[in-house]
């Protein structure tokens, strides 16, 4: 049977430093770092997570402002708010929920966002960033994942890492990452001929395609960590991209869904909005 790691618990434990660290920032320096979350149109889902990320600011002490604007917004528009936030010292993060509607093109929104108040970590500098091994914003997830990592003390160090899902906000870059620690980094990805056949060979998984229950036990090599990073809605419940039930017969340690990976993304939000509020501060 498998360990859990409980992204719930490792969640309340950290964004409890971060709410002390923003205490003593306020003590030390009078300022509070303040994220504004810009949210267009009226999407069900977006609504909920960015009331979520606001809750979580709220309860960490840190600043939060929600922008609404219709769906109906011109790019113009939508890129000249950025512009303003940009230029507002009183603003250290800066959200533009995504997706945007079809009519806005997201990347030019989040080539407009200041690479120093990219909370998100998407911006093509930090990008780059990561790629070369340099300073910059780490988007949430693969950071949220990395303290994951971190929490089971596991050495990655020429560890077979597979990472399935290649998409710019978890797969891309939580490859980086990895890379960085040293592991020997496989991708997989919808057009990988055999898919079972390489997450047996892996020490670590990071099941990241968007599909449901599309990992299971017996692709899983005996004491593999897996981590989940799907987020399948079906018959109104949240799916896994792995199926816990067989899979945590084989791993050694295993992310559950709900209360995995997702909370951990929201900590990584707070933790990067005080490190841009410290950048920006000279702190
Ligand atoms: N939509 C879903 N997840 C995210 C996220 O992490 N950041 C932004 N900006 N939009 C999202």
């Amino acid at each position: 049977m498998a360990n859990i790691i409980d992204g719930k618990a490792l969640s309340k434990e950290t964004r409890q430093h971060v709410k002390e660290e923003v205490s003593r920032l306020e003590k030390e320096h009078g300022k509070t770092p303040h994220l504004v979350v810009v949210l267009v149109g009226e999407d069900p889902a977006s609504q909920s997570y960015v009331r979520g990320k606001e809750r979580a600011c709220k309860r960490a002490g840190i600043r939060s402002t929600k922008i609404e604007k219709d769906a109906s917004i011109s790019e113009e528009a939508l890129l000249n708010l950025v512009n303003e936030l940009n230029s507002d010292p009183e603003v250290h993060g800066i959200l533009v929920q995504l997706p945007l509607p079809a009519h806005i093109d997201s990347n030019r929104v989040i080539e407009t966002i200041a690479q120093k108040k990219d909370v998100d970590g998407f911006h093509p500098l930090n990008i780059a960033a990561l790629q070369i091994g340099t300073k910059g914003v780490l988007p949430a997830t693969p950071k949220g994942i990395m303290t994951m990592l971190n929490s089971i003390d596991i050495d990655l160090q020429g560890k077979k890492a597979l990472v399935i899902g290649r998409s710019n906000i978890v797969g891309k870059p939580i490859a980086h990452l990895l890379l960085k620690n040293h592991a020997t980094v496989t991708m997989a990805h919808s057009r990988t001929n055999d898919l079972a056949w390489e997450a047996k060979q892996a020490d670590v998984i990071i099941a990241a395609a968007g599909k449901a229950k599309m990992v299971t036990g017996d692709m899983i090599k005996e004491g593999a960590v897996v981590i989940d990073v799907g987020v399948n809605r079906v018959d109104d419940k949240l799916i896994g991209d792995v199926d816990f039930d067989s899979a945590e017969k084989k791993a050694s340690y295993i992310t559950p869904v709900p209360g995995g990976v997702g909370p951990m993304t929201i900590t990584s939000l707070l933790q990067n909005t005080v490190e841009c509020f410290k950048h920006i501060e000279n702190i």
